[in-house]
């Protein structure tokens, strides 16, 4: 998939304020991509449009939304698709993080955790997917995370939104990778945004910038995972195969 001038890509970013999908962004603005974003605070919002028209975006509309109400995604993605003209990419780009210590002890706190990442993704990926399929084309890029490969004491509630969002990324595309329809699960590891900020050893986290090239890349070459920065892949696989015996004595 390349960018033209004269064929700019239609992008539809979920959660366009985030770190991860403004860096994005800025690289499709450059090739002149048409753009829809959505993102829960207008300001944030109006000021991340501004700056990609800026950029060389051909188009760039917006909606704002919370993506937690998924009454709305029907209407919503409908209209950014008719905004857009098309579809060629999704891009899912919204989380939290959580209060893990919170979460422990309050159901209403970790139930927030799983309804943000994972029930309000399934959501939007039923309408998209099928949206996708009737068309015989596009690509769902949803950003998922390594904490979803294996559950530890520190952050279990986020990991296991991640682990049930990747779990349906593998089904989703086991669907409809053969109806023409990409699907890439996007794991990054401790990225420099406002996720992280105050988080210790956070100066040492990865360039949100090359993440992101990252990411553009694995979605032109239609790759199915991406762990980012490329050791997250053999990391994890490591982590995934300790025996649970030694794991559930470590402090991860
Ligand atoms: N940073 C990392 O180390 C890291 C690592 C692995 C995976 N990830 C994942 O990468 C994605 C992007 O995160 P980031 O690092 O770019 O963090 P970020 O800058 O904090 O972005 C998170 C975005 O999600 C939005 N959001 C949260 N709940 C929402 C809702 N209900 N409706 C609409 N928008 C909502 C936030 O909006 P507001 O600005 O309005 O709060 C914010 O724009 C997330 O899925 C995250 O889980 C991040």
């Amino acid at each position: 998939m390349s960018q033209t001038d004269t064929n700019p890509r239609k992008i539809l970013v979920l959660g366009a304020t985030s770190g991860i999908a403004e860096a994005t962004c800025r690289i499709w603005a450059s090739q002149g991509a048409r753009l829809f974003l959505v993102a829960r605070n207008a300001e944030k919002l109006a000021a991340v449009a501004a700056d990609l028209r800026t950029r060389g975006a051909s188009y760039v509309d917006t909606a704002v939304a919370d993506l937690d109400d998924t009454d709305n995604h029907p209407a919503l993605l409908s209209h950014a698709v008719n905004s857009l003209t098309g579809l060629d990419i999704a891009y899912l780009a919204h989380g939290i993080l959580g209060d893990q210590a919170k979460a422990e002890q309050d159901f209403n706190t970790a139930a927030q955790i799983i309804y943000t990442n994972y029930m309000a993704p399934v959501s939007l990926l039923t309408w998209l997917a099928n949206f996708c399929v009737q068309r015989r084309a596009g690509t769902l890029a949803v950003i998922s995370s390594v904490a979803g490969d294996r559950g530890r004491k520190s952050n279990y509630l986020y990991g296991s939104s991640k682990a049930g969002l990747s779990a349906f990324l593998d089904g989703l595309r086991n669907r409809i990778d053969r109806e023409g329809v990409t699907v890439l699960t996007i794991k990054p590891g401790p990225v420099k945004t406002s996720m992280t900020s105050g988080m210790k050893g956070s100066e040492k986290f990865a360039d949100v910038d090359k993440v992101a090239q990252s990411i553009v890349k694995a979605i032109d070459k239609r790759h199915d995972v991406l762990y980012v920065p490329f050791q997250w892949q053999p990391i994890m696989f490591i982590i995934r195969h300790i025996p649970e015996r030694f794991f559930k004595k470590l402090n991860l």
